[in-house]
Parts: structure tokens; sequence; C-alpha cells
């Protein structure tokens, strides 16, 4: 049944397994050809906004990193901020869109920085999988994730949903506002979107996940790098494997390694390299970097990549458009970090210290 654990042995493995599902109700009634239709916010909604101010803690802060770069593309200045340290940094004003990004829709810190863009005159929005939860309450409009219930307190499913329901957002908002362009390449992009749940069942059913994280149990510590699209990914493979595996791990922009990271890299590290999008040549070279002070690096990279003399181990991701293949290899990474927390005996459902939602600030 929906709310029962099946034939998993945690919430978790089973929300992995989920995320096609997931997906398809996030995209369902939504993507006509070149354009987005959005119930909530139908065409005009967004006439008159000018930049954009996205909110979050944790996971759903690093949807809102994926956004904001979708959107600032788009031609909308945009910056994601963690939700907790959002005072006095920018101008907010009528011309301000703010977005609460939130899976539970409970998140104290997220609502108070909600309230704060509100009281400063922004427009207001949120994007949400829990109907009815307070944000939607206090939001002027909302965007429902339509992920299903997520159990396991680190969160999976609804972060593929948040990314996607922002995407479809970004589309909105830049065909709104006077200050947006659509991408070029809306249609081919849009149809990728729509096939995307299909990569994603395809990925699960072929990953070696397993085997990666086998081979690097027990390493000193685990790091993520990534670009572009990738660092957001990088810095959530760091996070979702330091919560329920409690060993070490730090995702860094991979450009940023010789400007520091470098030091902690030594034969005993694992380096997950993200090759994936545009930039994955580059992260690459970077990956190379790491290589050469000995340290193991995992290469997720996309069918046909060369990644031979870098990586020791690879994890392939199917053929989609290059911004969204990302999000493939963040379900690559979901796995290494499960495999290896239930190798370790962790506690993956309910992480110690850690709860789903923290209604205090
Ligand atoms: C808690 C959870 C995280 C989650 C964060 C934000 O810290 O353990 O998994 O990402 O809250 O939650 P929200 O419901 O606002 O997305």
């Amino acid at each position: 049944e929906e709310t029962g654990k099946g034939e998993y042995d945690h919430y978790m493995r089973k929300e992995i397994d989920a995320q096609p599902e997931a997906l398809r109700g996030t995209l369902a009634g939504r993507i006509d050809g070149d354009d987005v239709h959005l119930e909530e916010f139908p065409p005009g909604t967004f006439e008159g906004v000018e930049h954009v101010h996205l909110l979050a803690c944790g996971t759903s802060y690093h949807a809102a990193l994926v956004a904001a770069r979708q959107l600032t593309r788009a031609g909308l200045p945009t910056s994601a901020f963690r939700a907790s340290e959002y005072y006095d940094l920018q101008p907010v004003d009528e011309s301000t869109l703010a977005v609460a990004v939130t899976q539970s829709g409970e998140t104290a810190d997220t609502l108070g920085a909600l309230r704060r863009a509100r009281e400063a005159d922004a427009r207001t929005a949120a994007v949400t999988n829990v109907v009815g939860s307070s944000v939607s309450r206090e939001a002027d409009d909302t965007l429902y994730i339509r992920a299903g219930p997520e159990i396991g307190v680190a969160a999976t499913k609804t972060f593929t949903s948040q990314v996607v329901a922002l995407t479809l957002l970004t589309h909105r908002i830049a065909s709104d506002s006077e200050a947006g362009t659509v991408r070029e390449d809306a249609a081919e992009f849009l149809a990728a979107l729509e096939a995307f749940p299909n990569a994603v069942e395809e990925l699960l059913a072929t990953t070696d996940a397993r085997t990666v994280s086998d081979d690097n149990m027990g390493r000193d510590a685990h790091f993520f790098i990534g670009r572009d699209f990738e660092y957001p990914v990088a810095l959530e493979g760091a996070l979702k494997f330091k919560e329920i595996t409690y060993e070490h791990a730090e995702g860094f922009a991979s450009g940023e390694l010789k400007h520091g990271p470098l030091a902690l890299v030594t034969t005993d590290t694992t380096v997950y390299a993200l090759l994936t999008g545009e930039r994955g040549e580059e992260t690459l070279k970077n990956a190379e970097e790491a290589k050469a002070r000995g340290t193991h690096v995992v290469a997720i990279a996309p069918e046909g990549m060369d990644v031979g003399g870098v990586a020791g181990e690879v994890l392939r991701v199917p053929d989609t458009h290059p911004d969204l293949a990302g999000l493939l290899a963040n379900v690559q990474l979901q796995l290494v970090s499960y495999h290896t927390a239930y190798g370790l005996g962790r506690s993956i459902d309910k992480p110690r210290n850690l709860a789903k939602s923290v209604t205090v600030e």
C-alpha cells in the first residue's frame, strides 16, 4: 500500500525507486508542446516580476540552487538563499518574486524568510509537496510538486520532483515577465523533460551503485565535485551521504578544488566526479588533478564519455538533455549513499539527530 514499506527494507529505498512515478505525477498535464500549463499559475501571473529570490533549507536549498541558474539564464536575476540567512541582504520590493521551496511546507526557517519577504512587499509563491501545509496558506500561490508522501527523513524523490516543478515554473515566469526569455530549445527541452521519468527508470534498472559503495566503504572521506548544474548536485550528494552514513562527506565546486580542498585529498579518500552536463569535460580535468594526488575517483558520467585513466570506477547515466543529466547523476549518488549506510548498519529512515521537518527556527 502507499504508506507501507512493502517489499523494501527502508522507506528511503522505496522512495528512490518511486522517482519515475513521482515525476509522472509532477509532470502530468503540465507540458503541451513548447509550452507549460500550470493550473495554479495561469499565463500572465508573473507580469512585472523583475527578479526572484528562492528561499529554502537543506535539500530544498539545493533544488533552489539549480532553479536559480535556470531562472538567471532565462533573463531573471535570481538568488537562492538559505532561509535562515535571509536578512536585509538584497533590495526587495513589488518587482521581487519570493518563492519558498519546501517539501513539507512546515520548515520554520523557510516560513520566516517568506514572511520577511512579504513584509518588504515581495510577491510570494510556494513550491511544496504537502497540500494544505502552512506555506501554502501563507504564500500568494502554491505549486504542488505532487510527488506522493515521503517518509524517509533524507529527501530523495521530492528533490527530483522539486527540481522538475521549478523547471516548469521557470518556463512560466520567463514567458510572463518582460525581463524573461523562454529558452530557444524549449520544445526539445520540454520533450526531454516528458521523457525524463523513463530515463530514471532505465538508470534504476541498470545501476552499479551498490558495487561502488562496497568498494568505497571505510574510506577516510568522500568528496563530491561538479560545476554548473552539477555543483548543487555535488552539494546534495554530500549532504545525503553525511545524513545517512555519518561519514565525512563534502561537496565542492570542481574549480575550487585547487583553492583549498585539494589539501584534504589523500590516497585514503574518494572523489565522486560529476561529469554530466555541458561542463563535464572541465570537471574531468579537475578530477585528474585529484587523481594525481593519489585519490580514488568515481566518475558519474554520460554513456560514451571516455573517463579511462582518471576514474577507477564509473556510474553511467542514460541519455537525456544535458541540463537534466545532473538530476540523473543525483539518483546514482542517492543509491551510493543508501547502500553505504546499509552496509554500515545505520538507521537509514531516521538518522540520528535529524527530523523530517524542522518546525523551530
Ligand atoms: C530537514 C530534513 C531535510 C530537508 C530540510 C528542509 O532538515 O531532514 O531532509 O531537506 O528539513 O525541509 P523542507 O520540508 O523545507 O523541504
